[in-house]
């Protein structure tokens, strides 16, 4: 298969591409390094220095025989988007080549035009790009939970059927989001359901959690082929910086009341989830949305867990609790259904002991490298 990776470069961009391109396929990667340029201007750079794409397909190529290979440019540029399109003919796309940062985008108003314009644009014209130049290509879009908000009633994969005046139809499910960055992942939602409708395209819409971890097939072959792993409090997601906290000796830093649930995945999942989507195509016409994760936890419990299991490997890991400097329910009912993926073959990696364990020897050999400064919340939603 053709694959055509937008945003190859990222947390999970990368890791994507070795995936695909150890299975044989062809894969093209895509990437401008804004998550790069956003994390030198807002002092949050990850534990290691990654090299560039340019150097990580060449290590992987010296490490496997297989090729990846990229094109530097942006997705917001249509001209660009089309050469790429015009030239690859790829017939599936995953689309990651987004501003993933909630507190980026809350920022101010620099921030959440950048984020608006950028993951719009990039959505609109992978569309464009498409129905212009390869037609029948599957797009695989990253959206989030978040998308949905934490409603009091059980999240269901997309779509509700609503009852009124005695008729029935189904739409999208209910979306209200908490931040700019995931509004803007609602937005993205909207204009493919639009598209979907009205040009017959085919789309899955992964509606994804929280991703950890640091170990994939790939990324174990050579330390440069990491991902970026990002432990600050605008690009860390909670367990990767829970963790990276925990090897420093800094208390993990739990938002309020910390009882915020959210569905979790493994990296690892991540990987099978979109190799498992591009597998069974949506059909023509279908905007397929299956949500991305495979258990869910308070921030409390994972706190719990890090700090037992660090405790377990010598690490003297405390716990504080932080004013929240995000505007969220901190206790609040959550049952999202997410059976979808599992439907279609996933194999869940859950976040055991062990894992947790594994996650943290890793880091630990790092340890100096981690900047203390980086880890308090410097972005208040209001
Ligand atoms: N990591 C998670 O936990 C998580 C959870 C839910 C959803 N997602 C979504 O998955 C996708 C990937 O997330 P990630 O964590 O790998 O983020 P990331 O920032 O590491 O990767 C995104 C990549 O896209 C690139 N990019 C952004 N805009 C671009 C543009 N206009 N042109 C070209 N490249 C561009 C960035 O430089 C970056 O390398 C994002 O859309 C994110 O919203 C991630």
């Amino acid at each position: 298969m053709r694959i055509l990776i937008l945003g190859g470069d990222g947390y999970l961009g990368w890791p994507t591409a070795m995936h695909f391109a150890s299975r044989t396929n062809e894969v093209l990667v895509v990437d401008n390094y804004l998550r790069r340029l956003i994390a030198r201007e807002t002092s949050s750079e990850p534990l290691v220095d990654n090299p560039n794409l340019e150097e990580r397909a060449r290590i992987f190529a010296a490490a496997t025989n297989y090729n990846i290979s990229h094109a530097i440019g942006d997705c917001s540029d249509f001209r660009f988007m089309e050469r790429i399109f015009r030239e690859f003919q790829p017939e599936t796309v995953i689309h990651y080549a987004e501003q993933p940062s909630a507190p980026y985008s809350m920022i101010g108003y620099d921030q959440a035009r950048r984020t608006l314009d950028n993951n719009l644009s990039a959505t609109f014209n992978v569309v464009w790009a498409v129905m212009s130049h390869s037609p029948g290509c599957h797009i695989i879009k990253l959206g989030t939970m978040g998308e949905y908000g934490t409603p009091d009633i059980d999240i269901e994969e997309g779509w509700l059927e609503v009852e009124h005046n005695g008729r029935k139809e189904k739409f999208l499910y209910p979306r209200q989001a908490g931040s700019l960055y995931h509004t803007t992942k609602v937005l993205d939602t909207d204009l493919l359901w639009f598209y979907v409708r009205t040009a017959g395209i085919r789309v899955t819409d992964l509606m994804q959690g929280p991703v950890y971890g640091l170990s994939t097939e790939g990324a174990d072959l050579d330390d440069r082929l990491m991902p970026n792993f990002h432990y600050d409090d605008i690009f860390g997601t909670v367990i990767n910086r829970f963790l990276v906290q925990a090897v420093a000796g800094v208390p993990l830093t739990v938002y309020g009341k910390g009882g915020q649930t959210r569905g979790y995945l493994n990296l690892k999942d991540t990987l099978q989830c979109v190799e498992l989507a591009a597998a069974k195509s949506a059909k023509a016409g279908e905007l397929r949305i299956l949500n991305q994760f495979t258990e869910t936890f308070t921030v409390n419990e994972l706190a719990d867990r890090v700090r037992r299991v660090g405790d377990e490997l010598g690490l003297k890991v405390a716990i504080e609790s932080v004013a929240n400097p995000r505007k969220e329910a901190e206790e609040h009912y959550y049952n999202p259904a997410h059976s979808g993926l599992l439907d279609l073959g996933l194999k869940p990696h859950y976040l055991t002991d062990d894992v947790i364990a594994d996650m943290l020897e890793r880091i630990i050999p790092y340890r100096k490298s981690v900047d203390a400064e980086k880890i308090m919340p410097r972005v208040r939603w209001s």
